[in-house]
């Protein structure tokens, strides 16, 4: 995988929200390709953040296409509302959704990229009908519901298997589909699972948990993308 294909997904949920527009134009100016906006219901995962309105106001701070991770149930009324509001790819956690080929379908009807969630216990045997509707797959390396956690390692051989389907899909003809992974990324990680086949990647707190004194963001965000490439040991 080339260098300019992994992608960076600073993850809101660990920046500071009293100065939440400076924080979204300083990781696109420190070298970001995407926001990472974590929406929590309070009821399918234990915590409660940002909805449609705050997801509007990013949307006027960026250019960076914001990529919405819903962890909440249901899942499809709020669709609508994040499109409307900037979303450029929504993701959900199949489990949160009664219907979820309707649920992908009702995504890319309202103009977005559409992808599903993977907790570190839900079985990717979720996606076996549905990738031909799937634009990105996404594997959490934690339980949902907080940042700042360790990453669970059985991520990586998850990962591996995820990867397989993904290339399968494509070499029968299927559209491209990336492979996020999100939840306890850091620089001194990033390259095994970078390895195991992700080519997106959210960070939250090692990101926005250690801005450097001079280059803001930039130092942090350009070593994850250096590391996502160095060989391994
Ligand atoms: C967790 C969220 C993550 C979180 C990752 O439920 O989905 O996006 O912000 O945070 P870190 O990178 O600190 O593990
Ligand atoms: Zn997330």
């Amino acid at each position: 995988m080339n260098r300019s294909d992994f992608q960076i997904a600073p993850s809101l949920l660990s920046a500071d929200f009293s100065r939440l527009g400076e924080e979204v134009r300083a990781i696109e100016a420190a070298g970001a390709d995407l926001v990472h906006f974590d929406v929590m219901d309070n009821h399918y995962v234990p915590n409660l953040t940002m909805g449609p309105m705050v997801c509007e106001a990013v949307r006027r701070c960026t250019r960076l296409p914001i990529d919405v991770h819903l962890m909440v149930e249901p899942v499809d009324a709020l669709v609508p509302l994040f499109a409307k509001a900037g979303a450029a790819i929504i993701t959900f956690h199949p489990e949160a959704s009664r219907h979820v080929d309707r649920t992908l379908s009702l995504i890319r009807e309202h103009g977005c990229q559409s992808g599903l969630v993977f907790n570190p216990a839900t079985p990717l045997d979720w996606a076996s009908h549905v990738m031909d509707k799937v634009d990105m797959i996404l594997l959490m390396g934690v339980n949902p519901g907080f940042g700042g956690q360790q990453f669970i390692e059985a991520t990586l051989p998850k990962l591996r298997e995820a990867r397989q389907r993904i290339n399968t899909h494509a070499d029968r003809g299927g559209q491209p589909i990336r492979l996020e992974v999100d939840g306890g990324v850091k620089a001194d990680n990033i390259a095994r699972i970078a390895r195991a086949g992700a080519d997106t990647f959210v960070a939250g707190s090692a990101v926005f948990g250690s801005p450097d004194p001079d280059g803001g963001y930039r130092t942090v965000i350009a070593r994850l993308r250096e590391q996502a490439c160095a060989p391994l040991d």
